[in-house]
């Protein structure tokens, strides 16, 4: 069919459409002053969509008819981030906080009693999303993911109606390429109402705004995410050298102008008094706000800084959450349930009257172990005081006597696996009860949880239901049986119908590829997470030779203990995990070897260096060649110090190393030494 031609005056009307519906966006959704009524901005909208329904060739992606959102879609795709989205170190503390500062200044080579221009701000409890705006048209949202690849939901975030869906034409020019970082949030009095028509309908109600917001912008029908109140508040961007940009205010002030929400309690904090102040201030007006916040984020306001900071494993040493203090609430102990772990452990755990504390509904709680049973004394029908810290799991911290009725009988440890039903014991000097049983069900679930997982083999849609399933109807006993998996053996399972068990096969051969350290990690030997994985990778290099490993020479790696030592060589003693991987090996697990990064370089092996002043790149990447090499890098100039890198500007601690003798390098020399 030929496109109709379109004539000037349709064109020229739906641009001033377009551009009033925006304002009026703006004016309700950003400044929360509405400029009209429901009635006109419904008549505005109608006449565009009949403009675009008429002229399709009309439509494009920052039209405001994209905020309406689509047919559902299948699934969403996965969205790499340029620049890894970090995550925050915690502090709850004044002095933890001012452990932080002094690492600031030793980072930045200030002495003790510089004052730090820090940007202090809400830490805001909603989702983290990246929104990349390509010569100014918002092309790709997505979510944080594990910080390197998220989902891309951009049908979705385009329909959050207080985020731009372009930027100035002045700044797409200057930054072509923009990506800008926030929590989506919903607020508190929208929630309630959400909740309410949820109840109306017959429909479970959402536990908290941060789980209804995340729940509506993980909709694949963005018709849904488009009927929910959801809002965008940007806290920055991906790049620390964008022109004009040289401090975190400056971009607060930028993004504010080009019409993104920006929280007005930003503040700028000189040295630590004043951010303790901020703080405290923060604390006594959270329960006013109309969002839940769990806290501060303290950010070094200069970008010349932060890039002199870099950044730890997955997290900026130029920033830091402080987080309110844990809040507590009193409610009823209905019940006391044992759970299995993992690794056998089998905690008890107490079923509540469901209350709300910290933002969030709780209805059960930790008690931890048969001790901590005992001290607390708790007994069924109790009164007792819950408390809930971030997101760690909410505890039990004692009973209220006054409040106890009749005599209720003291609880006891079961004698048996709540699972499997085998006797349970508790080992010598330990605390936890363990289920010994290597096929206990219940353990066999949380295995393949955690096998399946992220940061181990990554096995797409092998989640906690249907992990349930494989092991109760005993499909997988050991971990090596996900390799031998038909379909046939799939499809009787609920809710899997043909694609989803091809796909799940699919996501099972992908797996067979997975690095080393992930496979070490997935496997779940007690105190083996992700870095102590690496480290393992790194140091044998074969699944094999680890299995052989003994437990002084793994000592012997820094970043791993005597206790972690012990388990894996505990892990691969016994027959049946060594027949795991064999079997692991015919079901087609790789376990490609691993080549680490490191190549010891002997000049630099086993020295200790400090890094100062301003570089040609972060610091971390300088350390991370030190450490390849086999050297050291220390934050403090001391006698033990072999070399000081030595930057531009560099200030006191070149001064105390010319003291001291210790020997100093500029880049070109480092680099000629690595090389
Ligand atoms: S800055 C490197 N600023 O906190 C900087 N994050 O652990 C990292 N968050 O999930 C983010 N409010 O979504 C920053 N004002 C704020 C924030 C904030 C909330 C969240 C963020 C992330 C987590 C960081």
């Amino acid at each position: 069919m030929a496109e109709k031609k379109i004539p000037k005056s349709v064109q020229d009307e739906l641009t001033g459409l377009r551009a009033e519906i925006e304002q009026h966006n703006y004016s309700y959704y950003v400044l929360d002053n509405p400029t009209v009524a429901d009635a006109e901005y419904d008549r505005l909208f109608d006449r565009m969509l009949a403009i675009e329904k008429e002229y399709p060739q009309l439509v494009t992606p920052d039209s405001p008819s994209q905020r309406v959102g689509a047919a559902p879609s299948e699934k969403f795709e996965p969205a790499p981030h340029r620049i890894q989205m970090l995550s925050l170190q915690k502090v709850t503390k004044a002095e933890e906080f001012a452990d932080f500062d002094r690492r600031v200044k030793d980072g930045i080579g200030k002495s003790s009693d510089d004052n730090i221009e820090y940007a202090f701000e809400p830490k805001l409890d909603g989702l983290a999303v990246e929104l990349v705006y390509e010569n100014g048209l918002l092309t790709i949202g997505s979510t944080r993911g594990d910080g390197t690849v998220g989902e891309n939901i951009t049908v979705n975030l385009k329909t959050v109606r207080s985020l731009p869906l372009r930027l100035s034409d002045k700044s797409a020019k200057i930054y072509p390429l923009l990506e800008v970082r926030g929590e989506v949030i919903m607020r508190k009095s929208e929630f309630a109402r959400l909740n309410q028509t949820q109840e109306e309908m017959g429909l479970p109600p959402f536990a908290n705004p941060r789980n209804s917001a995340a729940g509506s912008l993980r909709q694949l029908d963005s018709r849904i995410t488009a009927s929910r109140p959801l809002y965008f508040y940007a806290y920055g961007i991906s790049e620390q050298n964008l022109p004009g940009l040289e401090t975190h205010t400056q971009v607060m002030d930028f993004l504010r102008a080009e019409r993104f929400i920006v929280n007005k309690h930003i503040a700028v904090a000189k040295g630590i008094k004043d951010v303790e102040k901020q703080f405290n201030k923060l604390d006594s007006i959270r329960a006013d706000l109309d969002y839940d916040i769990d806290g501060a984020v303290i950010k070094v306001n200069s970008f010349a800084d932060q890039v002199r900071l870099g950044q730890v494993s997955r997290a900026p040493r130029w920033a830091i959450a402080w987080k309110f203090a844990a809040e507590t609430a009193e409610t009823i102990l209905e019940d006391v349930l044992f759970s299995v772990g993992r690794t056998g452990t089998v905690t008890p755990v107490a079923s509540l009257k469901p209350v709300r504390v910290g933002g969030v509904t709780v209805k059960s709680a930790s008690l931890h172990n048969e001790d901590e049973l005992k001290e607390k004394d708790v007994r069924i029908g109790d009164t007792v005081i819950i408390r809930r810290a971030g997101d760690v799991i909410p505890e039990v911290v004692a009973v209220v006597l006054e409040k106890r009725k009749g005599h209720p009988e003291p609880l006891e440890y079961p004698n048996n696996c709540p699972s499997c039903g085998q006797p349970i014991h508790r080992p010598e000097g330990e605390a936890a009860h363990r289920c010994f049983n290597p096929a206990c069900p219940a353990q066999v679930v949380e295995k393949i949880f955690h096998f399946a997982g992220k940061g181990g083999m990554d096995i797409e849609g092998l989640g906690g239901k249907l992990a349930f399933q494989l092991a109760k109807k005993g499909l997988v006993v050991s971990l090596a049986d996900i390799y031998f998996l038909t379909k046939d053996d799939l499809l009787p399972l609920d809710l899997m119908a043909e694609k989803r068990a091809q796909n799940l096969i699919d996501a099972i051969e992908q797996s067979k590829d997975r690095p080393l350290p992930a496979i070490i990690n997935a496997l779940g030997i007690p105190g083996v997470g992700e870095t102590a994985a690496v480290l393992l990778a790194e140091r044998y290099g074969s699944i094999d030779k680890l299995a052989l490993a003994g437990v002084d020479e793994m000592n012997d790696i820094g970043g791993i203990g005597p206790i972690v030592a012990q388990s894996i060589a505990g892990f691969f003693g016994p027959e049946e995990n060594c027949l795991m991987i064999d079997r692991m090996k015919k079901g087609g697990v790789k376990f490609i070897p691993f080549k680490s990064e490191r190549r010891e370089v002997a000049a630099i092996a086993g020295k200790t260096f400090v890094i100062t002043g301003t570089l040609s790149k972060p610091r971390d990447h300088f350390k991370k060649l030190i450490e390849n090499a086999g050297g050291k890098v220390s934050s403090t100039v001391s006698k033990k110090t072999d070399y000081l890198l030595a930057g531009e500007s560099a200030g006191s601690k070149l001064d105390k190393a010319t003291k001291l003798g210790v020997a100093i390098l500029d880049e070109d020399k480092f680099n000629m030494m690595i090389d």
